[in-house]
């Protein structure tokens, strides 16, 4: 595994996202509640950016077809995903959010 910095706390007021790249990889990283969250950017139903869509409570709703995902587990709420959104773990080290990802490619459901 692999620890990479992606970005400062203070970009993240609670509330917001950020669309980051690793590898070409888009990956979202969360603030809510005081707790951050990362997953991969783009949809598993179809290519959309997730960073345009909107965080409904404790899942993240896709602009596109407006299928949820619980921001815990990846899970689809709803139709027409079906796929999970592929999760990363991610935590505060030195005012910064640093995402912990496999060596090799990044996992994405898609
Ligand atoms: S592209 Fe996200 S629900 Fe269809």
């Amino acid at each position: 595994m692999r620890r990479v910095p992606v970005a400062a706390v203070d970009e993240l007021p609670q509330g917001t996202m950020k669309m980051v790249q690793v590898d070409g990889v888009d990956i979202l990283i969360v603030a809510l509640d005081d707790r951050f969250y990362a997953m991969q950017g783009i949809c598993s139903h179809e290519y959309f950016e997730l960073d345009k869509g909107f965080l409904t409570g404790d899942s993240i709703t896709c602009a596109l077809h407006l299928s949820r995902f619980d921001l815990e587990t990846g899970e689809a709420l709803d139709p027409p995903a079906e796929l999970p959104l592929a999760r990363y773990r991610v935590d505060v080290e030195d005012g910064l959010l640093v995402v912990e990802l496999p060596d090799g490619p990044i996992p994405v459901n898609e």
